[in-house]
């Protein structure tokens, strides 16, 4: 830790952008917030323009609350606002620049990003996928990954990427619950050197999933793997002998342009449904605006393509914007714990965009580790998923972009599909900690139980009182569970983010975290319940409750609390690690559990609900607060006993 950090924090100070980013600032007009919200229809129309339409909208927007069209009767592909229309300027530029695990590379121009995703689009609809089929992808970090997404969205086929650490039991959850027939994978992957089995995993899941009919296989790691006769078939065959001319489909603005699964406060996952016209505006301008692209960037974002982060940052909105994105295969620490910066070294990455939970891994590995490589190129630095603290953002600050980098730090969330709160880098004094305030055009509050705005300073739940281009449509198949999740707090017309927050005496937004039951693990979001019910499908385990801990490094890190159906006596710490890898098995190795503890009873009101506010100060060694509405408050006791015993 170094004594600039250390004074920094002190004074709490602010930070200016530079003149010179300001200067050049693809947004430096600090009256934008006051001009969007004079007309917030206009503005979005405005900014709709930076879109390719094949036929102009009719209206703006039809909000008929909660349900919102955005540019209705407009005709667009994304996948020609990705590609297409670039290659008709500078077809030779790069897009895309993959760096493997093995620290192999290739790299794709426009142009063959354009060809390999057309051909690939054309060797789909051989196949028989038509517009409206629902695709699944469930790959790794390769560049078929992007192609696979921009073929399914060039014939109007909504993609639904699972992501690839996810188990056979969550794909084939996420495949049934989409209907999808369609699945792309690989035979297998690098991670940290070990080769995982994708090929196998996805058999396995695909065994609950009958109603699959084609398998496309990436050959990524050369691994041999049974091909199903009928159902299973090679990446390069499919795309084998199909020309590159397959026309961008002509797709109305509302259209489905994927699913994407997130977690929820039930045990099961739910497909958040993105449409096209707003989905591409939205991640358009947030792009150009707080990434601030410019035509000489390189952009890297270091989320997977399986989170929504991928989707909107690494494909969707950049591409759209003509950008040079890098896409990483593999982990931060292999070959060793300079890698990224080592990829920012070798391709002069210019805006980089990563999670809290890196940056405090970094920071705990030590400031010599980046101090050996050049990132001279750095110019913006960004921050996803989870509260960034002071301590990690000064640290980011100084280490990383050498204290002439603004730092965007980005709160959104799968459902809003586009960054909603941000610094805009040529306009924002930052000040570390804060995701400072609502990108123009976006009206968030901080409302209590009646939906009246807290005293300022004060904590509540964070809401966004009008719709935005790029919002969540309804969840797949669960209209009701749309509604009463986001649209029942306070009425139709307000939604409720599920974040606490508070806002400060110069409208900066403090995110809190969760205020429901999903918790956070290295930005990674889990629903405590999906976790609940992969612990009970184990046959010793009669009932669990999960809680996050707070952790240092990874925000949150996950306590089970297990009774068991017989007591496991001498053989507990067996069944711990078997518990564990039940999870790992059941969700996938983001959801193992950091610690099991096995009890007798759970801390239950009289009417036998979970009080998680009181779980969470057992798990957190907090003020407990009132038990009085606890069928047996000496169960509190108890696990606070055990808890502290483990440490
Ligand atoms: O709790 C907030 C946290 O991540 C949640 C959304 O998670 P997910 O849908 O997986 O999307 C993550 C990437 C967009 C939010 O409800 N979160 C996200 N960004 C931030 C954040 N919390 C604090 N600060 C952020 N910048």
């Amino acid at each position: 830790m170094t004594e600039t950090i250390e004074s920094l924090l002190k004074e709490q100070q602010e930070f200016q952008p530079p003149e010179d980013f300001v200067k050049n600032a693809n947004m430096n007009d600090p009256h934008i917030y006051e001009k969007a919200e004079a007309d917030i229809e206009g503005f979005w129309e405005g900014l709709a323009e930076n879109i390719d339409w094949f036929k102009k909208w009719d209206t703006v927007l039809d909000w008929q609350p909660p349900h919102a069209k955005w540019f209705n009767g407009g005709k667009l592909n994304a996948s020609y606002n990705c590609l297409d229309r670039h290659v008709l300027k500078h077809g030779d530029k790069t897009a895309l620049i993959w760096e493997g695990e093995m620290e192999n590379s290739e790299t794709y121009t426009y142009k063959e990003l354009r060809d390999a995703t057309a051909r690939f689009a054309a060797g789909l609809k051989e196949l028989g996928v038509k517009k409206g089929d629902v695709v699944t992808i469930y790959l790794p970090m390769i560049p078929e990954a992007v192609i696979a997404m921009l073929a399914c969205a060039r014939i109007g086929a909504p993609h639904s990427v699972v992501f690839a650490g996810f188990s056979s039991e969550a794909l084939a959850q996420r495949v049934e619950d989409a209907h999808s027939r369609f699945v792309i994978t690989c035979n297998g992957y690098f991670h940290k050197g070990n080769l995982i089995q994708q090929k196998e995993r996805a058999d396995k899941g695909l065994e609950n999933a009958p109603a699959v009919e084609k398998v496309i296989v990436v050959d990524h790691a050369a691994n041999v793997i049974p091909m199903k006769k009928e159902r299973d078939v090679w990446w390069n065959d499919v795309i084998h002998n199909m020309d590159s001319e397959c026309e961008p489909e002509p797709m109305d603005s509302e259209d489905i342009l994927f699913i994407m699964y997130t977690s929820g406060t039930t045990g099961r996952p739910k497909g958040v449904v993105h449409t096209t016209g707003g989905y591409m505006v939205g991640t358009h301008v947030t792009s150009n605006w707080i990434f601030d692209l410019k035509d000489d960037d390189i952009f890297w974002c270091t989320a997977d393509i399986g989170w929504i982060t991928g989707h909107s940052y690494l494909v969707y909105g950049p591409l759209s914007n003509g950008a040079t994105i890098v896409m990483h295969e593999g982990a931060p620490d292999y070959p060793d714990k300079g890698r990224f910066w080592d990829i920012v070294e070798k391709y002069g990455v210019t805006i980089f965009y990563t999670a809290p939970t890196a940056i405090r891994t970094f920071m705990k590995w030590g400031d010599e580790i980046p101090e050996k490589y050049d990132l001279s190129s750095l110019r913006l630095l960004g921050s996803v998923g989870e509260p960034i603290n002071p301590k990690a953002w000064l640290w980011y600050y100084e280490i990383i972009g050498k204290s002439k980098c603004p730092i965007v730090d980005t709160w959104w969330q799968t459902e809003t599909g586009m960054i909603m709160i941000s610094p805009l880098p040529g306009i924002t004094t930052m000040k570390p900690g804060t995701a400072t305030r609502p990108f123009p055009g976006i009206k968030a509050n901080i409302l209590d139980d009646e939906g009246n705005e807290v005293p300022m300073g004060s904590g509540g739940y964070l809401a966004l009182q009008n719709p935005w281009p790029s919002m969540i449509r309804t969840i797949n198949g669960d209209e009701q569970r749309f509604i009463d999740t986001y649209w029942s707090k306070w009425g139709t017309d307000t939604y409720l983010a599920g974040d606490g927050a508070r806002k400060d005496e110069d409208g900066n937004f403090w995110i809190l975290g969760r205020l429901d039951d999903v918790i956070k693990v290295s930005g990674h979001r889990l629903g405590t319940m999906e976790i609940e019910s992969a612990l009970v499908s184990h046959p010793s385990v009669a009932e669990a409750a999960v809680d996050g801990k707070v952790d240092e490094i990874k925000g949150e890190v996950i306590y089970a609390y297990v009774i068991l159906d017989s007591s496991c006596g001498d053989s507990c710490s067996l069944l711990e690690d078997e518990l564990k890898q039940h999870v790992v098995d059941e969700i996938g190795p983001i959801a193992r559990p950091k610690k099991i503890i096995f009890t007798e009873e759970l801390p239950k009101t009289r009417s036998g609900k979970i009080m998680r506010r009181v779980l969470k100060a057992i798990t957190n060694g907090t003020e407990i607060g009132d038990i009085s509405t606890l069928q047996d408050p000496a169960v509190v006791e108890d696990l606070k006993r055990k808890v502290n015993e483990i440490g």
